[in-house]
């Protein structure tokens, strides 16, 4: 179950009801989706062949389409990341820098774990959104965020899109945010 860390306070919002309408405050969608429906042999696994990933897109086809059909993604696909994830590193260098999109970011984790550092308001600053399987999530389009993964620096997770070229960075230098 996804968990917010506020990072100005320490402040921990637990629970799914009260995640979802921290979120919805900042226009970030949160739903869930069954990882009982994941065969077990994937539960795990973090290096995908093609037949593999096209087997969890296949399971998950319903959810795609349903979110497809409300939000207007066209395309999709399967994200791996893990130690054996090639210049993992630097990919992860680079994904930690601050940024907008002129479209939406939306996640489906499938396995692993993940973290959306996104700019909220003045007052509460940046927050962690800490996912897990099952947890689906939406940054806005133009909301400052980046994306990094957790000590364990394994995940898969299912991207969608709206148009091919959509989800170009904007880098989004902010003076105001301390990292650690
Ligand atoms: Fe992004």
């Amino acid at each position: 179950m996804a968990e917010i860390l506020i990072r100005n306070t320490n402040e921990r919002i637990t629970g799914e009801d009260n995640v979802r309408s921290f979120l919805k405050q900042y226009e970030v969608l949160f739903e869930k989706w069954d990882t009982s429906k994941l065969p077990a042999e994937l539960h795990h696994k973090f290096v995908l062949n093609e037949e593999e990933k096209q087997q969890i897109l296949d399971v998950y086809d319903t959810e795609i389409k349903d979110l497809a059909a409300r939000r207007g993604y066209q395309i999709w696909d399967i994200i791996t990341l893990s130690e054996a994830t090639p210049d993992l590193e630097e990919k992860l260098a680079k994904f930690e820098e601050i940024h907008t999109h002129a479209e939406d970011e939306i996640r489906a984790i499938i396995s692993g774990k993940g973290i959306f550092i996104i700019k909220g308001d003045e007052q509460t600053g940046y927050f962690n959104v800490e996912l897990e399987p099952g947890d689906v999530i939406s940054v806005p389009e133009n909301t400052p965020h980046f994306f990094t993964l957790m000590d364990n620096k394994q995940i898969i997770a299912v991207r969608l899109f709206i148009e091919q070229n959509g989800w170009v960075a904007d880098p989004y230098p902010d003076p105001s945010f301390i990292k650690a």
